[in-house]
């Protein structure tokens, strides 16, 4: 029994905000942005759009895929994927900025507009790495049985909207987009020759450091109270130092540690595909790793930190631009809120 991923899609909003558009209206420059972080562009969503409909957008594109659709047409796409959608039997989402507190879950949302009737649906609050961790989870529920088949797991996120764009030390570093994978369970075997799919998955957490990234705000630790005026801790909050340090053990020991599992070494990996949160975050783990730059998948330069979009989203992109081959071994990373950590292998 397998778990292989059998279409990928992706949605980002078409507003393209340029370093030098935020340089405009606050103290920051693009030389600075791009040294720090490899930043160049991130794409904002509008007031209407939240990450259910990013996350539509991406779920119908990968479910399209999976049911044999490379078309430009929207309306047949849409009429591929209604199709495939009947069929699933689990709706994954992970995300930091779910449409609402605690329920409904996003997943829900998105099952419903799908046409996805038979499928559960559940939203993964595993900041960054929520992708890493619904890939797992996906898998695990496909494996019990239960005449379960096939699973979308998505990672959507619309952190423009807790974004405090008077903060230079995070609004210079977000975007928004979504990244969705279909996954079926095959009989192609997960061990051995000629296996296939998502062969093994780290997951990992630290608690100790939730303060070093967090929305204080809206849970039941510190709930909105009727007719209160709020001004403080509506916006996302970032530790930067402490969670780049973070960052770097935990991009660098969870290679290490699925290197080892698996018994392989860096030329056995074609890709890295890490959480885009900062290039120099990639940089230094990399020197660590001894990973060649060119076998870590960078694309933050144009869209930011998409949090548990990131990893789908960029799948997405190799993926359309035939940079996966069939049989390549790539190994995703991720890290952050939570803190959370952790990595897939998967064999393409
Ligand atoms: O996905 C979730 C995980 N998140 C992350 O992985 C983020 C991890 N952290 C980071 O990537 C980095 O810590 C940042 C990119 C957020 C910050 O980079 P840094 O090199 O740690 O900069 P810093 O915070 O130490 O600030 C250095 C200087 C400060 O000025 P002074 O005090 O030295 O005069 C900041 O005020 O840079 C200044 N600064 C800026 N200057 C221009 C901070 N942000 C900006 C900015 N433009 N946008």
């Amino acid at each position: 029994m397998a778990f292989e991923i059998t279409g990928t899609g992706r949605a980002v909003p078409s507003h393209r905000v340029s370093n030098d558009d935020l340089a405009a209206r606050i103290d920051t420059n693009d030389e600075w942005i791009r040294s720090h972080t490899g930043i160049g562009n991130r794409h904002i969503a509008d007031e209407n759009t939240s990450s259910s409909d990013l996350a539509l957008e991406a779920a119908k594109n990968a479910l399209a895929m999976a049911a044999g659709f490379n078309g430009n047409d929207t309306g047949e796409r849409d009429r591929a994927a209604a199709e495939m959608a009947k069929d699933l039997d689990m709706v994954i989402l992970g995300t930091v900025m779910p449409d609402f507190i605690g329920t409904p879950s996003t997943a829900c949302i998105v099952q419903d507009k799908l046409g996805a009737v038979r499928a559960g649906a559940m939203d993964i609050a595993a900041g960054c790495t929520g992708f890493v961790y619904g890939l797992e989870t996906a898998a695990g529920l496909l494996g019990l049985g239960r005449g379960r088949k096939r699973a979308l797991v998505i990672g959507s996120e619309v952190l423009s909207k807790v974004t405090n764009w008077d903060d230079r030390g995070t609004c210079v570093l977000f975007g928004d987009g979504a990244g969705a994978v279909v996954m079926e369970k095959t009989d192609a075997p997960s061990e051995g020759p000629g296996r296939r799919g998502l062969v093994r998955t780290l997951l990992g957490a630290d608690g100790s450091g939730s303060e070093s990234l967090m929305l204080r705000r809206g849970g039941s630790r510190n709930p909105f109270k009727a007719g209160e005026t709020i001004e403080k801790g509506i916006y996302i909050e970032m530790n930067g130092q402490e969670v780049y340090n973070f960052a770097v053990k935990a991009v660098t020991d969870t290679a290490t540690a699925l290197m080892q599992a698996e018994g392989i070494g860096p030329d056995d990996i074609a890709w890295i595909i890490p959480h885009q949160a900062n290039a120099r975050i990639v940089q230094a783990a990399r020197r660590r790793l001894k990973v060649p730059a060119e076998k870590f998948y960078l694309n933050i330069e144009e869209y930011a930190n998409t949090s548990a979009a990131s990893i789908p989203l960029a799948l997405d992109e190799m993926n359309r631009n035939g940079k996966l081959k069939k049989g390549d071994l790539i190994m995703t990373i991720g890290f952050g809120g939570g803190l959370t950590y952790g990595g897939n292998i998967i064999l393409w």
